[in-house]
C-alpha cells in the first residue's frame, strides 16, 4: 500500500481523497510546521508528500524518504520551498496549486488596497478608544477611482487584480518579463518595460512576482525612492521580494505614504520597527485564506498525488 504524508492539518476533502484512493495516509498533528527533524523522519519510506511551503524540499528530505519517493505536491501555487534541481535530478514530480486561490488572493490584495488606502486599521483604533468623532480632517486616505494601478508580475494573480482595479475605475500599468498584448486589449492596461517607468506613474503598487534570485528584494531602498511620496506598496506575493528594512525606513522617512503586506522576509517576524508604524498593514500570509481556496488546494494537492501514483501525468505540474 503506497504511503502519503500530509505535513499538517488541511481543510476540505484533500485527505479524504488519499484515504479513499486507498492509501496509507498520515497527517501531521500540530497547528505549525512539523519541525524539521520530525518531516525527516516522518517522510521514511513516503511514495508522496503533500508539503506546506514552510517544507524544504531538498536533496536532504529526499535522500530521507527513501527510493519510494515519487511526488512532492506543494499546498501553494508558489514553491520557492523546493530545490528544483533536487528533485529533478532524483525524477521526483513535484507540483503546486494555481488557479485555484486566484480569486482569494486577488480579492485579498484589495483588502489590503481598501485597508491602507482608507487607512481602516487606523481606524478602528482610534474607533475603539471613542474618543474620535465626525472631522472634516479626521483620517482622511484616497479614493481608487482615477488612480493608477501598478502591478508588478502579470501572472494569474496579478492579471486578476488588474481586472479588479479596472472595475474600480483605475488606470492599469503593469511590469511583467513577457509584454501580454491580448491581456492589454482585453482589460484595457499598459505595459511598461521596465518596473522603473511603473513605480514612478503608479498611485498604488501590487506586487506579484515570484521569489527568484531575479526577483529578491525588487522593491530596494533605490526603487521605492522612484514610487511618489503618495503612493502605496502592496505585497501578497513573497516575502524577500521587498527589502523590509528599506521599507520600513522609506515608511519612516515618508518616501511612501504607506505599505501594506501579507507576506514578510523572516515570517512571523516584521523587521524591526515595522511593527510601530501606523502607515503600514500587515496580515499573516492570510491571502489564499478563504474556506473555498484551501479546501480547492487541498484537493488539487491529493489528486496531483494520486495521480502521480497512478503512473498518470500530475495536473499541475512545476519545472525548474
Ligand atoms: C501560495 O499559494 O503560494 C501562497 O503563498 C499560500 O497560499
Amino acid at each position: 500500500m503506497a504511503k502519503v504524508l500530509v505535513t499538517r492539518k488541511i481543510p476540505g476533502n484533500g485527505v479524504k481523497i488519499l484515504q479513499d484512493a486507498g492509501y496509507e495516509v498520515e497527517v501531521g498533528q500540530q497547528d505549525s510546521p512539523m519541525e524539521r527533524a520530525e518531516l525527516l523522519q516522518k517522510v521514511v519510506g513516503c511514495d508522496g508528500v503533500l508539503t506546506q511551503l514552510q517544507d524544504k524540499v531538498d536533496e536532504e528530505f529526499i535522500k530521507a524518504a527513501g527510493s519510494n519517493l515519487k511526488v512532492v505536491a506543494n499546498f501553494a501555487v508558489g514553491f520557492d520551498n523546493f530545490k528544483m534541481e533536487d528533485i529533478q535530478n532524483h525524477n521526483l514530480a513535484a507540483t503546486n496549486t494555481p488557479d485555484v486561490l486566484t480569486e482569494a488572493v486577488a480579492e485579498h490584495t484589495f483588502a489590503l488596497i481598501f485597508a491602507i488606502t482608507r487607512r481602516v486599521v487606523e481606524a478602528d483604533i482610534i474607533a475603539h478608544k471613542q474618543s474620535q468623532a465626525f472631522g472634516p480632517e479626521v483620517l482622511l486616505g484616497m479614493e481608487l477611482k482615477g488612480k493608477t494601478l501598478g502591478v508588478l508580475g502579470l501572472g494569474r494573480i496579478g492579471g486578476r487584480v488588474a481586472e479588479i482595479g479596472k472595475c474600480m475605475g483605475m488606470n492599469v500599468i503593469y511590469y511583467d518579463v513577457k509584454q501580454n498584448s491580448e491581456f492589454e486589449q482585453k482589460v484595457g492596461a499598459a505595459f511598461k518595460a521596465v518596473p522603473e517607468d511603473l513605480l514612478k506613474e503608479a498611485d498604488v503598487v501590487s506586487v506579484h512576482v515570484p521569489l527568484l534570485d531575479s526577483t529578491k528584494h525588487l522593491m530596494n531602498a533605490e526603487r521605492l525612492g522612484m514610487m511618489k511620496n503618495t503612493a502605496y506598496l502592496v505585497n501578497t506575493s513573497r516575502g524577500p521580494v521587498v527589502d523590509e528594512a528599506a521599507l520600513t525606513q522609506a515608511l519612516k522617512d515618508h518616501v511612501i505614504a504607506g505599505a501594506a503586506l501579507d507576506v514578510f522576509e523572516n515570517e512571523p517576524k516584521l523587521a524591526p520597527g515595522l511593527e510601530s508604524l501606523m502607515n503600514i498593514v500587515v496580515t499573516p500570509h492570510i491571502a489564499s485564506a478563504t474556506i473555498e481556496a484551501r479546501s480547492a488546494m487541498g484537493e488539487l494537492a491529493a489528486k496531483n498525488i494520486m495521480a502521480v501514483l497512478n503512473g498518470e501525468p500530475p495536473l499541475t505540474p512545476v519545472h525548474k
